[in-house]
């Protein structure tokens, strides 16, 4: 079953920490990476529950009045349409108070394990989802279901470093697209480009593809993965 195909595209400090918040970047920074973002002609942009839940935003969950079970089918919303936001959610523990991101229709990945409650308000939201396993997430299951049923066929890849991690342990990431940013951040346990989750990883080898001064003192890096 084909997958998209996938683009990391970050920017870390030169020392790959990636929680921006205290670098003072200035707004180049943030301008040059959604314009970078732009250019990768993505179908769908996928990142974590923590990064996404800024975009997510805040609302109630409510208590349904009946108690049917909900089916664990995977659900188009009747205006899901490329492109596409998409959260990796195992728990459903995002809020959505509307179903796209600027615009973006948005989609869940989620487990069977998530509350009847959850999905119900994910159906009245008109947020998509798909189920990416009973308990655990599987990844190139989740990327075949993405093709599937959306069409996906370019992915960008956008963090934080946990979901970055599983999908390099997963032998999922065809391109790595990195701003660095001209800040040493030096925290140590912060997440960085790429958290493997359990630490041990399978060592990929790049091939650089393009090197781009940007100006402001960043530089867009571009590798192919080598397989
Ligand atoms: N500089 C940059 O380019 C950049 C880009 C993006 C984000 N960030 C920063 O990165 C930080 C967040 O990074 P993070 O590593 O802590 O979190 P993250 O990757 O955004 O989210 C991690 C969470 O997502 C869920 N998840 C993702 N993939 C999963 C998988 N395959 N299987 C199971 N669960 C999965 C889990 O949710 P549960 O915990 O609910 O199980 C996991 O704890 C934020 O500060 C954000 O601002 C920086």
């Amino acid at each position: 079953m084909p997958r998209p195909y996938v683009i990391c595209h970050m920017i870390p400090s030169l020392d790959g920490r990636i929680v921006t918040a205290k670098w003072g970047m200035a707004k180049r920074g943030y301008d040059a990476y959604e314009r970078t973002h732009k250019a990768l002609a993505y179908d769908a942009w996928i990142i974590g529950r923590v990064s996404m839940a800024p975009y997510a935003g805040k609302s109630r969950i409510p208590k349904r009045k009946d108690d049917a079970q909900m089916p664990r089918t995977d659900f188009v919303a009747p205006d899901a349409r490329a492109p596409y936001a998409i959260g990796i959610d195992p728990s459903g523990k995002l809020a959505w108070k509307v179903n796209n991101v600027e615009g973006e229709h948005a989609i869940t990945v989620l487990t069977e394990a998530v509350s009847d409650d959850y999905l119900a308000f994910l159906r009245a939201r008109g947020v998509s989802y798909v189920f990416g396993g009973r308990r655990a997430i599987d990844l190139p299951r989740v990327l075949e279901k993405l093709r599937k049923l959306f069409g996906i066929r370019r992915l960008a890849l956008e963090g934080g470093g946990k979901i970055n991690g599983h999908f390099a342990k997963a032998d999922l990431i065809d391109e790595m697209s990195v701003i660095v940013a001209p800040v040493l951040d030096g925290s140590a346990g912060t997440p960085t480009l790429i958290d493997i989750p359990g630490g041990r990883q399978t060592v990929r080898a790049l091939k650089l593809l393009s090197c781009e001064s940007l100006g402001g003192d960043l530089v867009w890096l571009r590798y192919k993965v080598r397989r």
